[in-house]
């Protein structure tokens, strides 16, 4: 890989808490990337302010503006591409990504999701691990392929259920592990730390790196 910062294209559609965190890790120089576009699938976005006030281009691209879910899916990865962009992160993305971005960026796509998959996939995955009653759940990051939360798993991390728990209180400690789990994949990818044998993602060191203090 080069010296230069890997360009990061990041999809949101809400909050954009793990977008900052992104942005934040980047700017200290912990993770040698820069954040080249954020792009979201809706325009009142909080994410979209967060890149605003750190001068990140910030784009919104409506579904309704387009016929087709392929014409969207184009739209964007047109402008992933005007921007250089070489690693794709969905951070809060809520749509499945289109083949055409999957294939024109093989392997750079990844995702995040707050339940340890293959458990709990889809739309509510703290709530239905909470219902459901698991005493551990947690948070993935995985490379994105076209089934849905489905793709090879890069870093997984536990979060134990408390008694007494609310959506709400367990939601807080897993979005905190996400600010720290995610800046974590990105800077192991852009240092060429991780390899892909089918589903399986090899990390080639051991993670000894400095990463911003969260309170967990
Ligand atoms: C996170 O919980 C992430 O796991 C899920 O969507 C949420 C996005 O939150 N995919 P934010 O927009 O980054 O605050």
């Amino acid at each position: 890989m080069s010296n230069s910062p890997v360009r990061l294209g990041v999809l949101i559609s809400g909050s954009g808490s793990n977008l900052q965190a992104i942005i934040d890790n980047c700017e200290t120089g912990i993770i040698p990337a820069q954040v080249a576009v954020v792009i979201s699938s809706r325009g009142d976005a909080y994410g979209l302010e967060r890149a605003k006030n750190h001068k990140v281009p910030a784009i919104h691209i409506a579904r309704e503006e387009f016929l087709d879910d392929a014409a969207y899916n184009h739209a964007i990865l047109e402008k992933l591409q005007e921007y250089g962009v070489e690693l794709v992160i969905m951070a809060g993305y809520m749509r499945l990504l289109g083949k055409e971005i999957l294939d024109a960026y093989h392997n750079r796509v990844m995702n995040i999701h707050p339940a340890l998959l293959p458990s709990f996939a889809g739309a509510h995955g703290i709530k239905d691990a909470l219902d459901y009653g698991v005493k551990v759940t947690g948070v993935t990051v995985h490379f994105a392929n076209e089934v849905y939360d489905e793709g090879p798993i890069i870093l997984q991390e536990a979060v134990p259920i408390q008694e007494g728990d609310t959506e709400d209180t367990l939601a807080e400690r897993i979005h905190a592990l996400e600010h720290v789990i995610y800046p974590k994949a990105i800077k192991l990818y852009c240092e060429g730390k991780l390899k892909i044998e089918g589903k399986k993602v090899r990390i080639t060191v051991s993670d000894t790196e400095h990463f911003i203090d969260q309170q967990i």
